[in-house]
């Protein structure tokens, strides 16, 4: 079994079921009555989730006041007891290191969000992390960026560094930060057009640019060996090994809920290169993989056969 280190911002999302029931006097707005709720692991912890269910063993980076309580208290006790997940990142702190995002549903639309951001990991943290990393041995490391406060810019180059002397694949799916450097020497990295744009803005370069020349740009200057950019409805791209440019175009869906689309794509690319399959036929399973996520209401989990 691979062993995969899984370092990000760990996500509760809740969903509300709600009804409207009226509009309210001292509005407009709607009121809400809620028929039900639902608990779904975000964030780093759903790529963490989705890595378990394709098989690998996972030590997700996980910083709370007490592991057990929090994750009965979210009905999600099952993603840690689960037989391949690795406790060996796992931190105790005062406080939950976690956001919650809320979600308001009324027939099956999202109406409203509410979000509570969690504080940032302490940096003297870092170098514990790093310890466990090393001492966990992993095969691939994946960064589950959401930049909110979980990876410093010191931990996410040390580990890299570390990493690429060790022969460990590493994948980032990133957000914007202040220095979108430290991601350099990444193996894959798969921002969104946006952040791919926001990338080049940080590296000096014109804004609005041709993919290929972003995934360029991003293997020459930034040396990522496989830059790939996702490009929501219109599917995903990269370089192939010769340096070609290739674009996999998705069958166009209805969309339902764009929450976890990224998440899908980089968990299938993990998978994947952990089983030696080449980046191009990579881009078509997650597309399948990204396609599959937005047709559905919340993080849903894939299965191998939705893939492959
Ligand atoms: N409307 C859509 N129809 C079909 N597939 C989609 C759609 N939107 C996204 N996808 C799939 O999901 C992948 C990732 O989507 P996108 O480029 O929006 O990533 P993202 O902005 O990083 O998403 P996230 O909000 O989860 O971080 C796309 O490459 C595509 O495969
Ligand atoms: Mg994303």
């Amino acid at each position: 079994m691979k062993k995969v280190v899984l370092l990000g911002d760990g996500m509760i999302d809740v969903y509300h079921r709600c009804e409207v029931t009226r509009i309210a006097p001292e509005g407009p707005f709607p009121v809400l009555n809620e028929l039900s709720s639902d608990y779904m692991l975000g964030g780093s912890f759903n790529v963490a989730r989705q890595l378990l269910t394709f098989g690998f063993e996972v030590a997700p980076l996980v910083v709370l006041h007490d592991h057990q309580t929090f994750f009965k208290k979210y009905r999600l006790s099952s993603f840690r007891e689960a037989q391949n997940y690795s406790k060996s990142l796992e931190f105790l702190f005062d406080s939950d290191i976690v956001s919650i995002k809320h979600r308001f549903t009324s027939l099956d639309k999202i109406i409203a969000r509410w979000d509570i951001d969690s504080v940032a990991i302490p940096d003297h943290y870092d170098d514990l992390i790093i310890s466990a990393v090393f001492e966990f041995k992993p095969d691939l490391i994946v960064f589950s960026d959401y930049n909110k406060g979980s990876l410093s810019d010191f931990l996410i180059k040390s580990v890299l560094s570390y990493a690429s002397i060790s022969n460990i694949i590493t994948l980032v799916d990133p957000k914007p930060r202040a220095d979108l450097g430290v991601y350099r020497g990444a193996d894959v990295i798969t921002p969104n057009l946006i952040e791919a744009n926001l990338l080049m803005k940080s590296l000096g370069y014109l804004q609005n640019l041709d993919c290929s020349t972003i995934l360029a740009i991003l293997r020459d200057d930034l040396q990522i060996k496989r830059p790939v950019i996702t490009l929501g409805s219109q599917g995903i791209c990269c370089l192939n090994e010769f340096g070609d440019f290739v674009h996999s175009p998705v069958l166009q869906k209805d969309l339902f809920d764009v929450t976890g689309a990224g998440d899908a794509v980089i968990s299938t690319l993990c998978y994947c290169l952990a089983n030696d399959i080449s980046l191009v036929d990579a881009l078509a399973y997650a597309n399948k993989a990204g396609g599959a996520v937005v047709g559905h209401l919340g993080n849903y989990c894939l299965s191998l056969e939705d893939i492959l």
